[in-house]
């Protein structure tokens, strides 16, 4: 595999990154995640526009991320993937330094990775929808930054997988904020429903997009935190990401979702999103 370090396309096993690097000691860094459908980079502006925003609230200093849009390019190419369902991952560290909690001085490099790899896009997933858990949102207060500091997520996902279902959705203060690397949304009738953009959540791209059909289809949605007695019971739920585009939800811990099949509006965004992606 090839991959991108520090203005570098390297084979992945010649890449070795410092102990000190405060990626690896404090999380100190941002990320992205972007779908590459075939021939397309999907929504790559909206990812480097939402870089660049955790960048300047953890004052990281890497200027203009414009170059990553022909290094996510690059990364298909160099690993053959043009024809293949892939992910880029782009990382950037505060860079590497004598461990102390405060910032290094500011000439510090931060460090860049990147890399692509094959992915499997779940149809059966898809079209017959998930089970989820509700788990305590253990996060910090600022979920609007895509750090890598991912532990309360980590910790979420494995507890879904122990459980065998597909994700582990938080909830805060008895709300319903969003799931481990997923956006959540609750229908009522033909009404979406979902957290507003605040700090207890990622601005999700793929959330974004949900926002854009219901716009154009004309279905209401409405940014209002749904608690989770009344989200057990909504008439569909599903959440939305890069990796899950937009996967119907059929059961919430113990509760069977509607019918227990994937909704009418479920099925009219995904129809919509999928026309969006071109498959
Ligand atoms: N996760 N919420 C959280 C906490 C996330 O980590 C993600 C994305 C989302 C959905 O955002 P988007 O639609 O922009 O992918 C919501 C990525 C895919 C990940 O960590 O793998």
């Amino acid at each position: 595999m090839i991959v991108y370090y520090n203005d570098r396309y390297l084979s992945k096993d010649e890449v070795s990154i410092s102990p000190d690097d405060r990626g690896f000691v404090f999380g100190d860094g941002v990320y992205e995640v972007i779908y590459y459908y075939p021939r397309q980079l999907f929504e790559m502006d909206s990812h480097l526009t939402r870089l660049t925003r955790s960048l300047t609230e953890l004052r990281i200093n890497y200027g203009d991320v414009s170059n990553l849009k022909s290094v996510a390019k690059n990364l298909i190419e160099k690993n053959n993937l043009q024809d293949n369902h892939a992910t880029v991952y782009l990382q950037i560290t505060r860079g590497v330094a004598k461990r102390a909690h405060a910032f290094p001085p500011k000439a510090t490099p931060v460090t860049v990775y990147g890399s692509a790899s094959p992915f499997h896009r779940d149809e059966q997933k898809l079209h017959n929808g998930i089970k989820i858990i509700l788990l305590p949102d253990i996060r910090w207060s600022r979920c609007d930054i895509k750090s890598v500091c991912l532990l309360p997520n980590a910790l979420g996902n494995q507890q879904a997988k122990e459980a065998q279902v597909g994700e582990a959705i938080f909830v805060r203060d008895g709300m319903i904020t969003e799931g481990t690397h997923t956006n959540a949304f609750a229908v009522f009738g033909n009404t979406v429903y979902t957290y507003p953009k605040s700090n207890y959540i990622l601005a999700g791209i793929t959330r974004k997009v949900v926002f854009d059909i219901c716009r154009q289809d004309r279905i209401e949605i409405i940014e209002e935190p749904v608690s989770q007695e009344r989200f057990r019971f909504a008439d569909e739920v599903f959440i939305s990401g890069t990796t899950a585009e937009i996967t119907p939800v059929i059961q919430v811990d113990n509760h069977t979702i509607g019918n227990g099949n994937p909704g009418p509006v479920t099925r009219s965004l995904q129809k919509a999103f999928e026309k969006i992606i071109g498959q």
